[in-house]
């Protein structure tokens, strides 16, 4: 093969090891993919000192001028993690006009500007698959696949972590306590798994892809975040009863007045093919102008995984060194602020069982323009009621005026639970 092409790595940890065996392993079929030899002509560790077995000890250096100081580096594969060093170097790499590719969900989603323009002032392009749901190529599907659609929505199930726990606590019927100290034992979940479970993890990811499915910078400061810390296993249990199971979704949809963006535990329809996905798998659902409806399922963790979105890309930018301009991001689509969020909710209260509750509650929420689709009510074994409702469609602003009357009613009413359902472009 006459061409070469020669990757610096920064970075080889889990995943730089797993994407450096991969081009390895695949040496063969990855040269006649991308019309090149590919070569990972140096990496970038804290300590070149330590046995990497496998490895070409002569590629290990600590010094990141030995990649970003060499011109015969073509692509920069950035495999850091973290906000800094990583921003900094891929944008130093770009503008000095070498291609970069990054599994960095941090990165992307703080400086995703930043990174775009150094692409365009260094005419070098910046890949990005492996940031989002590792191993589906979802990001190549909204930049390249759909560009001839209007997207309307995009919702995923992007945390492994907080869906395998989900997921446990529905087979088992356990807590989330008890579920989170065990996934922590088996290296499910990190010891603090705090950016997973409260929800931000999901929403770097959900303003990646919000901002390359509707064209402006979204941050994931403004990502109404609400994570599964205050999912019980009775909600589960119940959701289960009515049909539906419960996720931690990340959601990016396009209303009148703007676009509304949120991360927050959702009932689904238990019949719909997202409830079934199980385990630390990812799913992205899409609903855009022409195509419709679509569904994508994968593992969305992994080195595995991650190495084959990151090989995808490099083959990618090998191919085709300066085809795809940086997306871009424009301001125009107003953001809609927290607590703008419109749709259906499950409420589980708990009442003195006296005559008469019932209908202060419907009178409430009624007269905050929230009606009521079903009302369940239950003995529980301290002689109250539970009260199961299921609304119709309103705006949050007024969801959250009701249950703060109903709290100040003084009636012995107690919201314990409030989410929201969404039947996912289904009844
Ligand atoms: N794990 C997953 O399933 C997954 C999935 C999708 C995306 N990602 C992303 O992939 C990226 C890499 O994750 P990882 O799990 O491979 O991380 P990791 O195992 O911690 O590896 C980090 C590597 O970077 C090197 N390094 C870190 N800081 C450095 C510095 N300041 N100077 C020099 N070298 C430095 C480390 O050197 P030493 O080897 O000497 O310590 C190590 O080789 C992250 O952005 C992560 O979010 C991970």
């Amino acid at each position: 093969m006459s061409r070469t092409i020669r990757l610096g790595f920064l970075g080889l940890g889990n995943i730089g090891s797993a994407t450096y065996n991969l081009l390895r392993d695949k040496a063969d079929r990855i040269a006649e993919r991308a019309g090149a030899e590919i070569r990972v002509a140096k990496a970038l560790v804290r300590d070149a000192s330590r046995p990497r077995p496998g490895v070409d000890r002569g590629i290990l250096t600590e010094s990141v001028e030995d990649i970003l100081g060499d011109p015969a580096i073509d692509i920069v594969v950035e495999l850091l993690g973290g906000e800094e060093p990583a921003t900094s170097l891929m944008a130093r790499a770009l503008r000095s006009g070498k291609a970069v590719v990054t599994a960095n969900k941090l990165a992307l989603a703080l400086h995703a500007r930043e990174l775009f323009e150094a692409s365009r002032e260094g005419g070098a392009r910046l890949a990005f698959e492996a940031s989002v749901a590792a191993g589906i190529p979802i990001i190549r599907s909204l930049r390249e696949g759909l560009s001839a659609n209007s997207v309307a929505k995009v919702e995923g199930i992007l945390n492994g972590t907080t869906n395998y726990i989900l997921c446990q606590m529905a087979e088992r019927g356990v807590g989330y306590a008890e579920v989170l100290a065990e996934a922590q034992r088996l290296g499910y979940a990190e010891p603090d798994p705090s950016s997973d479970v409260e929800g931000r993890d999901s929403a770097y990811k959900i303003s990646i892809l919000a901002s390359l499915a509707f064209g402006r910078a979204c941050s994931p400061s403004e990502v109404s975040c609400r994570g599964i810390t205050e999912v019980d296993a009775l909600d589960i249990a119940y959701a289960r009863r009515f049909g539906y199971a419960i996720k931690l979704v990340a959601l990016a949809e396009r209303r009148e007045g703007g676009l509304y963006l949120g991360v927050q535990p959702t009932l689904i329809p238990a019949d719909h093919p997202m409830a079934h996905v199980g385990g630390p798998f990812n799913s992205v659902f899409l609903q855009a102008d022409v195509v419709g409806d679509l569904m994508f399922y994968g593992p969305g963790a992994g080195p595995k995984a991650t190495a084959s979105s990151l090989a995808a890309d490099i083959v990618d930018l090998a191919r085709e060194p300066g085809a795809l301009d940086p997306p871009e991001l424009g301001s125009g689509l107003p953001l809609l602020p927290a607590g703008s969020r419109v749709g259906r909710r499950y409420l589980r209260l708990l009442a003195p069982d006296e005559p008469g509750i019932l209908g202060k509650i419907a009178t409430v929420l009624g007269a905050w323009g929230v009606s009521i689709q079903t009302l369940t009510q239950e003995l529980c074994p301290d002689g109250r009621a539970r009260v199961l409702i299921f609304t119709h469609e309103a705006a949050e602003s007024s969801h959250e005026a009701a249950l703060g009357e109903i709290a100040r009613l003084g009636a012995g009413l107690e919201t314990e639970s409030a989410m929201w359902v969404d039947s996912l472009g289904g009844r």
